[in-house]
């Protein structure tokens, strides 16, 4: 089990549904990643960032079921991605994260995770 599976239990569902609604605040706040949306609804996108967080985070395995297999660096291809855009991202998501009331352990956990992931996602300088 990798150790980000461990999150779910201790901080639970509702945690996770409320920091992907704070990062979405802060995305419609942000005029570098809002303008990756065309849509004016950023719900849908809210939701798929809940079930695929669930998922890594060690819960329910819905996302899959709805979305398939993650393919997370092929999916975000069609977005240039250099690490300015990926810090806009990243400082989107650690608002987010201030907002909840975190153990410091857990939230180096996920901070962790998130700062690999988001390298991952790099494709353009
Ligand atoms: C590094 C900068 C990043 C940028 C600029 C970015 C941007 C985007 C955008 C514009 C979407 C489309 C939203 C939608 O309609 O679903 C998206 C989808 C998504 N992103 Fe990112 N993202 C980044 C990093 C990440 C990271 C670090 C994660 C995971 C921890 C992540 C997980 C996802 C997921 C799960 C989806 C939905 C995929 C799907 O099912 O279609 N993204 N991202």
């Amino acid at each position: 089990m990798n150790p980000f599976q461990s999150v779910y239990e201790l901080i639970g569902e509702e945690k996770i549904r409320l920091l992907t609604a704070y990062f979405y605040q802060e995305v419609s706040q942000n005029r570098e990643l809002r303008k990756l949306y065309p849509e004016e609804d950023l719900k849908p996108a809210e939701r798929r960032l809940y079930l695929f967080l669930l998922q890594v985070f060690g819960g329910p395995q819905s996302y899959s079921e709805e979305r398939g297999h993650p393919r997370l660096r092929l999916r975000h291809l069609q977005w240039q991605i250099n690490p300015d855009l990926r810090d806009h991202w990243l400082n989107a998501m650690f608002s987010a994260m201030d907002k909840l009331q975190l153990d410091p352990n857990v939230k180096e956990l996920m901070m962790g995770y998130f700062i690999k992931v988001a390298n991952h996602m790099i494709n353009h300088e």
